[in-house]
């Protein structure tokens, strides 16, 4: 085999896999482009990972592992304390575990679009401060009432769209400031009174295309501050007072692509804020 200079192909290998060991250069999988100010980047898309590089170098704060391979909810070392943002759409995480979330006490942004996960459990979050989560596209067909208890106080904006969820448990959602509540495309067919009771400050909810065939008495009480409310392509047949319950400040509602053959003559009488039926 040739000595010196060119490299053996093996000791090349060598050299790569111990220069990831140096905490501050970028592993071989990913780029680390400079962002403005304090923003540092590490883009591992589509790398066919089916694990998360373990070397993220010192200062980064917003990862992406989009469309890899993952199955489990990644590790990244040392700085996975300092990460505000994490993207790991289109992987194949079925789990979220509270012991692999709680590295991650400044995640603030967590896209999960596209996974495998079926549950949501009391002790899926430990405490942590996220505001935007992103669980649309999965198979979650159970939410344990308590599941969000751990990021209640911080959570503003939710996503389960093109879930599995058939019933929604009451108080599942005590999350006094989230704005918006997105739900299209999951299968639930009655929503029960007080189900959204614990969502005082929701601007938006939008439960689009579920076959929703019957809103129970006060089935939005509690949303004291709900602006917008989209319910089309469901299967309502009645606008009432009965469901329009307390919504005073109401805006707009979305109710095309229905089967709604009666209108009650009091139907608004909550909701003289209403623009755009
Ligand atoms: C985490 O952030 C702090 C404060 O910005 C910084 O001093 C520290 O080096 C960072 N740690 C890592 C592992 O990036
Ligand atoms: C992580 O931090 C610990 C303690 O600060 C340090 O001993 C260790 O070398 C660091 N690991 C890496 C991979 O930087
Ligand atoms: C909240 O998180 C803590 C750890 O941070 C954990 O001990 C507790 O069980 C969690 N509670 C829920 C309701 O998930
Ligand atoms: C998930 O939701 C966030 C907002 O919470 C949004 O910015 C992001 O684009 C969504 N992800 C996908 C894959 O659409
Ligand atoms: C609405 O209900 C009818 C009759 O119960 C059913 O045949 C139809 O498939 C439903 N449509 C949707 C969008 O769920």
């Amino acid at each position: 085999m040739a000595e010196g200079w060119p490299l053996p192909p093996a000791l090349v290998v060598l050299l790569l896999s111990m220069s990831a060991w140096v905490t501050d250069s970028c592993p071989a999988a990913c780029s680390c482009p400079k962002g403005q100010d304090e923003v540092h980047i590490m883009d591992c898309n589509k790398k066919k990972l089916s694990a998360a590089p373990l070397d993220a170098p010192d200062g980064i704060t917003q990862v992406t592992l989009n469309h890899n391979q993952l199955t489990l909810f990644p590790f990244l070392g040392n700085v996975s304390s300092n990460i505000t943002s994490l993207l790991l759409v289109h992987n194949r995480i079925s789990e979220l575990l509270m012991h692999q979330l709680q590295p991650y006490v400044s995640l603030e942004t967590l896209d999960l679009t596209s996974n495998s996960i079926s549950e949501l459990r009391v002790g899926s979050f430990p405490s942590m401060q996220l505001k935007y989560l992103n669980l649309s596209n999965n198979r979650i067909s159970l939410l344990e009432p308590g599941c969000f208890e751990n990021i209640s106080s911080s959570l503003l904006v939710l996503r389960l769209n093109r879930n599995r969820l058939v019933a929604l448990p009451s108080k599942v959602f005590k999350l006094p400031n989230l704005q918006l509540l997105e739900m299209k495309r999951n299968k639930i067919k009655i929503v029960d009174s007080l189900t959204f009771k614990g969502l005082e400050s929701l601007k938006s909810l939008k439960m689009q295309r579920n076959g929703i065939t019957k809103l129970m008495d006060g089935a939005f009480f509690g949303l004291n501050n709900i602006e917008e409310l989209e319910l089309e392509h469901n299967n309502l047949t009645e606008v009432n007072k009965v469901w329009l319950y307390g919504l005073r400040m109401l805006r707009i509602l979305q109710i095309s692509h229905n089967a709604i053959g009666i209108i009650r003559p009091d139907a608004w009488e909550f909701c003289q804020k209403l623009e755009e039926l």
